[in-house]
């Protein structure tokens, strides 16, 4: 059986870290895997099952010197924009976690629970893109209520944990709340938020646009016309929360017709990679605390809506280091092995 050169660029980040346990966990075909970080990091080391591995510096010439089949991205768009086009041209497939090709037309992007079919687009430009974090829990539930019932808009808002802009935004949550039981809160300092995460709730992630709303909601709303293939119209409101990790969204769904909510139901306990937990009597719904290293997207709080029959409510949750990054690059490779793998 083949297996591969597999190489972790940001491999010393909060998704990086996440890529390299998860392949510590399933059985992929690798061969060797390759972290690769700037130079602050190079010549120190991880642990990869059991046995160090050297983190060696990303440059131009690294993805041919190690013979990478595979190279994984999460180092930012800026550092996505420079080398992957250099992995590609080593003959590797590239997977980026950043939204800096995502919209190109040549370039896939991918939940393979939705668009696996996609995958085959990868030879265009060597790249196939990762969505956005609150895209790909969103999709992965969406896609089987829109195989049966015909989605038409999605209106959504977004709870989304401080991991989502890397390690030192959550140090950032972290200091702030230690600083406020010091009594230190009001003069400690804010870097990766626009404004004091901790106690708080900031409406923006991310710069906003002419038309008021900001990247990230946009982000929504084109990636899922992407993903799925057809027009939906999305309206995002995108809010950072002082959670660790665990992006929430609650979700309003307008289908062409009626629509059941022990249906929807029903077909979201078939989903692949879904787990329903709706048993609202007992308090039992999807919450970030138990979201935490897992690989599933949780939907409950399913309902029909008060007054209109082609529309239902849900909360969904999910490990946004994991099902909306790490997972779900893992999972693209997978496929990639599958479907293209050795040709
Ligand atoms: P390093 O630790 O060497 O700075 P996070 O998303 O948690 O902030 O992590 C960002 C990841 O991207 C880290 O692994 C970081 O490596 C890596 N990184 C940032 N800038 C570069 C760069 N210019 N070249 C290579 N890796 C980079």
């Amino acid at each position: 059986m083949k297996t591969y050169n597999v190489a972790v660029v940001g491999a010393t980040g909060a998704v990086g870290e996440e890529i390299i346990r998860i392949f510590e966990e399933i059985d992929f075909p690798l061969n060797r895997l390759v972290p690769l970080a700037s130079s602050r990091s190079a010549g120190g080391k991880i642990t990869f099952k059991g046995k160090d591995l050297v983190i060696k510096e990303l440059t131009e010439t690294v993805f041919d010197e190690e013979n990478i089949e595979i190279a994984l991205f999460s180092a930012g768009g800026s550092v996505s924009a420079k080398f992957a086009p250099f992995a590609a041209e080593a003959g590797a497939v590239v997977i980026d976690n950043t939204s800096h090709f995502r919209m190109e037309d040549d370039v896939p992007l991918v939940v393979p629970e939705v668009n696996p079919e996609d995958i085959a687009q990868w030879r265009n430009r060597g790249i196939i893109a990762n969505p956005n974090c609150s895209t790909i829990q969103m999709v992965q539930s969406l896609k089987p209520l829109d195989d049966a019932f015909d989605l038409i808009r999605v209106d959504v808002a977004t709870y989304q944990a401080t991991s989502g802009g890397g390690k030192t935004a959550m140090e950032e949550l972290v200091t702030q709340m230690k600083d406020f039981f010091n009594f230190t809160l009001n003069d400690s300092p804010h870097v990766k938020f626009p404004h004091q995460i901790a106690l708080n709730l900031i409406p923006q992630i991310d710069v906003f646009m002419d038309n008021g709303f900001t990247k990230e909601e946009m982000k929504m709303v084109s990636e899922t016309s992407k993903i799925m293939h057809k027009n939906i119209e999305v309206a995002a409101t995108c809010v950072r929360v002082p959670v660790l990790r665990g992006h929430s969204e609650s979700l309003t769904m307008t289908f062409d017709s009626a629509v059941s909510a022990d249906e929807a139901r029903t077909l979201l306990e078939k989903a692949p990679n879904i787990i329903v937990i709706d048993n609202p009597q007992k308090s039992q719904y999807p919450m970030p605390a138990n979201c935490v290293d897992q690989n599933e997207t949780f939907v409950g709080r399913i309902r029909n809506d008060l007054y209109r029959e082609e529309v239902l409510h849900m909360w969904i949750v999910a490990d946004n280091l994991r099902v909306g990054a790490a997972t779900n690059a893992v999972r693209i490779a997978q496929k990639w092995v599958e479907m293209e793998g050795g040709s």
